[in-house]
């Protein structure tokens, strides 16, 4: 028989297509926790290769095991968070789905938290601990240097703060959560820097295991999303970053455009509208893709979405420059400005009605 519940520790599980790993992972924890009350949350952004079902599979002779099936949604964050936000248990862990965290490690964070420290960290720095072969060198290159950033905003010194391992009382996420940022990969990050006061941290050494099954989703686009996070943090959420990233791909546009509107007039020997149709049509493709990639990555368009997203673009751009021609040619018809400023102004409105429309249309972004 099991351990009745409630549990003491729940370990919420960010899962997206490990589904051949649902089953050793609860094994291993079966294992790992003897004696303990618990209970994991494996929460599952819809993935393609049925991890929730496995997951339900397992949970119907074990109640121990639960499942948040997100639909529609993606994020690691937002994935930790919602999974810690859906127990009631007094310690909740965060551990990665991908057999990569050691399970064994557990006990004794409990056990640090229990004695009081506010969170206990897995981490991979501190003596004891290696990263083992779980990173490749890229990656254990931008971790390190992401490690070294965040250490000089820290509240409290921590060896491993991207970490994804970690285990807390659960009073203290529900006082982070309001001010959480919950978006993109750095969870443990996020929250040290939402508490209203410093933490008392205590980190517990652990071997990063090398994955098994299914591959890994981070890239070496996680760094964009942790400069970005730290940004949010340092000036209190004051700098509105997907606006920057935006109007900053716009102006890469700018100079594509350019670029295309030579190439076409001075390479092919097109007629200037036509050339300069053909630009456009260039510019608007790449700042679509740039935006898709860069600005909104962490809700980005893929297969048939991706096409339709693109077309919507291509309206909502369209109508932006006529907008823009539009203001611009009254604001000197009616000599209310000369046309360099009338230029900018209209430019302005552009960037800003584009900004607008495609983040609630096309990317439906927060
Ligand atoms: N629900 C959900 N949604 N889960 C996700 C998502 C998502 O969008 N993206 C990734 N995950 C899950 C994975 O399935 C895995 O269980 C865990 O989050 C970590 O993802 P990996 O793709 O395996 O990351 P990694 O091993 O490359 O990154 C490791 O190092 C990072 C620090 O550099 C992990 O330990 C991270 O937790 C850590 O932050
Ligand atoms: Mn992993």
């Amino acid at each position: 028989m099991h351990h009745a519940l409630p549990a003491h520790l729940a370990v919420v599980i960010p899962c997206y297509n490990e589904a051949a790993n649902v089953a050793p992972l609860a094994a291993r924890l079966d294992v790992a926790l003897a004696g303990i009350a618990w209970e994991a949350i494996f929460v599952d952004d819809d993935s393609p290769d049925g991890t929730a079902h496995e997951a339900r599979r397992l949970a119907e002779t074990d109640p121990r095991i639960r499942v948040i099936r997100r639909v529609g949604r993606r994020g690691l964050s937002s994935a930790c968070v919602e999974g810690m936000l859906a127990t009631s248990a007094p310690y909740v862990a965060v551990m990665d789905g991908d057999l990569q965290h050691d399970e064994a490690a557990l006990p004794a964070m409990l056990a640090a938290a229990e004695d009081g420290a506010d969170i206990a960290i897995g981490s991979r720095h501190v003596e004891g601990g290696t990263v083992g072969q779980g990173l490749s060198a890229a990656r254990r290159k931008v971790s390190d240097l992401g490690g070294w950033a965040a250490r000089l905003l820290l509240p409290a010194p921590v060896s491993d703060p991207m970490s994804g391992f970690f285990l807390l009382r659960r009073a203290v996420i529900e006082t982070a959560a309001p001010r959480l940022t919950a978006r993109g990969f750095k969870i443990l990050l996020d929250i040290l820097l939402s508490l209203p006061s410093p933490p008392r941290i205590a980190e517990i050494p652990y071997v990063f295991r090398a994955r098994q099954a299914g591959e890994s989703k981070l890239d070496a686009l996680v760094l964009l999303d942790f400069a970005g996070l730290l940004l949010d943090k340092r000036f209190g959420g004051a700098v509105p970053l997907r606006f920057l990233g935006f109007a900053l791909v716009g102006v890469v546009g700018v100079l594509v455009h350019l670029l295309a509107l030579n190439l076409a007039v001075r390479g092919i020997g097109l007629s200037f509208t036509a050339a300069q149709w053909s630009a456009t049509l260039v510019a608007m493709t790449a700042n679509f893709w740039l935006n898709n990639t860069l600005t909104y990555r962490d809700v980005r368009l893929r297969g048939a979405g991706l096409w339709r997203g693109l077309l919507l673009f291509y309206v909502v751009c369209g109508l932006g420059a006529f907008a823009n021609v539009g203001i611009s040619s009254l604001l000197v018809s009616d000599q209310v400005a000369g046309w360099r400023l009338a230029g900018a102004a209209g430019a302005a409105l552009t960037v800003v009605w584009n900004y607008a429309v495609s983040s609630t249309l096309v990317w439906r972004a927060r």
